[in-house]
C-alpha cells in the first residue's frame, strides 16, 4: 500500500513525515549490501532500523490527485496539481528557506540544461557479451544499466537517477528518488530510531531548514537532468512558486 508523506510549515521550518511501514509504497526503508552495493528493502516492524539504513522516496512534483497532505492548490502542470516536491519549494520560499539567490541558481541551471544533456533521451542500457557459457550452452551476457548518486552524507541523505525500459513503449525512463539517511530521523518525541524496530504506522520526521535546504535543490537538479519533459516541468514549477509561493 502506498502510504505518502506529509509535508507542512512549523515555525518558519519545513516539516517531512516519511511513513516507515509500507514497503511496496513510493516510500520504503532500505539497506546497502556491501557485496552488491544494492539497495534492499527491508521488513522495519520487525529488524531493528541500523545507521546505514535510508528511505528511498520516489518523490514526485505534479499528479492529478494528490494526497491533502503535500497538494499545492494554486499551482498546475498540463491538469494535475503540484505535490511533494512542488510543496517543499513553495514552503521553503514562503518561509525564506530558499532565497532569492538559491531560486535564481536554480533557475539559470535549468536554462544550462540543454538536450543532450538530459539522462532519458541520451543513456543507454548495455548488454555486454561476456563470452562465458553455462549448462546447456546458454551464453551468459551481462546488462549495464547506468545510475546517478549524488551523495551528500554530510547533511545525511543521497539522491539516484536509474534509467529503465519503459513498460509500454520504447525508450527509456529515469526515475528520481530522494534517499534520506533513518540516521537523520526523529520520531515522534524527538528520537533516534536507531536500534529499534518501527512501530505501527509510524513515521519518521525530518526537518528541512536553511542548514540542509540543499535537499530541494539537489532533487529540482535530478529532474533538470532526468528527461527533457522533467526539466520542462520542473521549470514551470519553479516559475509557478516564485510568482505564487510569496508571503
Ligand atoms: N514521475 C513522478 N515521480 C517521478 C520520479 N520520482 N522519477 C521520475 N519520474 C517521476
Amino acid at each position: 500500500m502506498n502510504v505518502p508523506a506529509k509535508i507542512y510549515a512549523e515555525n518558519k521550518k519545513i516539516i517531512v513525515k516519511l511513513p516507515l511501514t509500507s514497503p511496496t509504497g513510493k516510500i520504503r526503508i532500505k539497506r546497502r549490501e556491501k557485496s552488491s552495493n544494492y539497495g534492499i528493502p527491508i521488513a522495519t516492524r520487525r529488524k531493528p532500523f541500523r545507521e546505514n539504513d535510508y528511505v528511498e522516496w520516489q518523490i514526485s512534483y505534479a499528479t492529478e490527485q494528490p494526497p491533502t497532505e503535500s497538494k499545492v492548490e494554486n499551482i498546475r502542470l498540463n491538469g494535475q496539481f503540484g505535490f511533494e516536491l512542488t510543496k517543499l519549494l513553495c514552503e521553503g520560499i514562503r518561509y525564506e528557506i530558499l532565497l532569492n539567490d538559491d531560486i535564481q541558481k536554480m533557475q539559470s541551471f535549468i536554462d544550462s540544461i540543454e538536450p543532450n544533456d538530459t539522462l532519458e533521451e541520451n543513456e543507454r542500457i548495455l548488454r555486454e557479451d561476456s563470452e562465458f557459457e553455462v549448462r546447456g550452452g546458454f551464453r551468459k551476457f551481462v546488462e549495464k544499466i547506468p545510475l546517478f548518486i549524488k551523495n551528500n552524507k554530510d547533511r545525511g541523505y543521497f539522491v539516484e537517477i536509474i534509467l529503465k525500459h519503459k513498460q509500454r513503449a520504447v525508450g527509456l525512463q529515469a526515475m528520481v528518488y530522494l534517499c534520506i539517511y533513518v540516521e537523520k530521523l526523529r520520531d515522534e518525541n524527538g528520537e533516534s530510531l536507531i536500534g529499534r524496530t518501527a512501530r505501527a504506522k509510524e513515521f519518521g520526521i525530518i526537518e528541512i531548514n536553511s542548514a540542509n535546504k540543499e535537499i530541494i535543490i539537489d532533487v529540482v537538479k535530478a529532474f533538470a537532468i532526468a528527461s527533457w519533459q522533467h526539466r520542462n516541468d520542473i521549470n514551470s514549477i519553479l516559475t509557478q512558486v516564485m510568482s505564487k509561493c510569496r508571503k
